[in-house]
């Protein structure tokens, strides 16, 4: 059994993330600033999360291809989000049948359902604004990803849920407070920050009451999704479709990033922040962690 941290009754944090939500959610067709166009000579994100900084094919970029990139690269992050988001709705609407329907925790599922969908839709306008994308990821992931979505248990829906939001924040983040960028990034950016910080809250939760309680062999099986996951997260970030578009040769490209270090620092330290909860959870365990570790990750 693994060390089961105390958390709140599933009612009582409901209740108050519903009550943060009643607070703090927001309209992005209204809170957006959708008719202006983008500033002219910078940066979609933050330089310093291209996947390619740092490089010498960056290095031998013009300012204004590297800007390109980054809008090549805006684009393929959020085009994975109305993936992943939408993944995300079906495994919630399914799970959430088995809720008690008087319960503040099926309320806070339906709220999250409505977050996730006001999400998406601003990422889908943001990618019709931005001209760019979106790119299909490789066959292998988006098998994955369906067996994920036709097979998920509640308690692997949300730690898949809560893994890639952990991602999203620790690189939203960064975004978000940079001031040079793109200010419509930045205001989606800071919606989103804002938002997910509940959800990671009601998944992280959930997990500490659910997964203490699982047989062995379920949280074993939990472990390596999570250490498989991160590795097409991985992969997604820099699929070659992406920088065909931004004007280079995608195989090169998609294999400098592969050994870039300074994403690969960059991905270490999204994961440093999220591996001790998981850590806590039991789902890093030797056999997953030997699978970390085969995908360039120490946790
Ligand atoms: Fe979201
Ligand atoms: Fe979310």
């Amino acid at each position: 059994m693994t060390r089961a941290r105390t958390v709140p009754d599933r009612e009582t944090t409901a209740g108050k993330l519903l009550a943060a939500s009643r607070k703090h959610s927001f309209d992005p067709e209204i809170e957006l600033d959708w008719a202006v166009p983008w500033e002219p000579d910078t940066f979609f994100a933050p330089e310093q999360i291209s996947s390619l900084y740092g490089t010498p094919i960056w290095n031998g970029l013009s300012r204004d291809h590297r800007i390109e990139l980054t809008r090549c690269e805006l684009a393929n992050n959020l085009g994975f989000g109305v993936w992943v988001e939408t993944l995300f709705v079906q495994m919630l609407a399914r799970h959430s049948l088995g809720f008690d329907p008087r319960s503040a925790h099926l309320r806070y599922a339906l709220t999250e359902i409505g977050d996730e969908t006001r999400h998406s839709g601003m990422f889908s306008r943001l990618l019709v604004k931005l001209d760019r994308g979106p790119y299909t990821y490789n066959l292998v992931d988006r098998t994955a990803t369906d067996l994920l979505r036709a097979l998920s248990t509640e308690p692997l829906a949300f730690v898949a849920v809560l893994f890639v939001e952990e991602i999203f924040d620790a690189l939203q983040r960064i975004g978000m407070r940079d001031e040079t960028i793109q200010p419509l990034s930045r205001q989606a950016f800071r919606i989103h920050v804002v938002e997910e910080a509940r959800h990671m809250r009601y998944a992280r939760e959930e997990l500490f009451r659910v997964i203490p309680r699982l047989p062995r062999v379920r949280r074993e099986a939990l472990a390596l999704a999570v250490a498989f996951g991160i590795g097409l997260v991985e992969r997604c970030w820099r699929t070659p479709a992406m920088y065909a578009e931004a004007g280079l040769d995608p195989r090169e490209a998609a294999r400098a990033a592969a050994t870039n270090p300074a994403w690969r620092t960059l991905l270490q330290e999204c994961v440093d922040r999220f591996s001790p909860v998981y850590d806590e959870l039991g789902l890093i365990t030797p056999v997953s962690r030997a699978v970390w570790r085969a995908q360039g990750f120490t946790v």
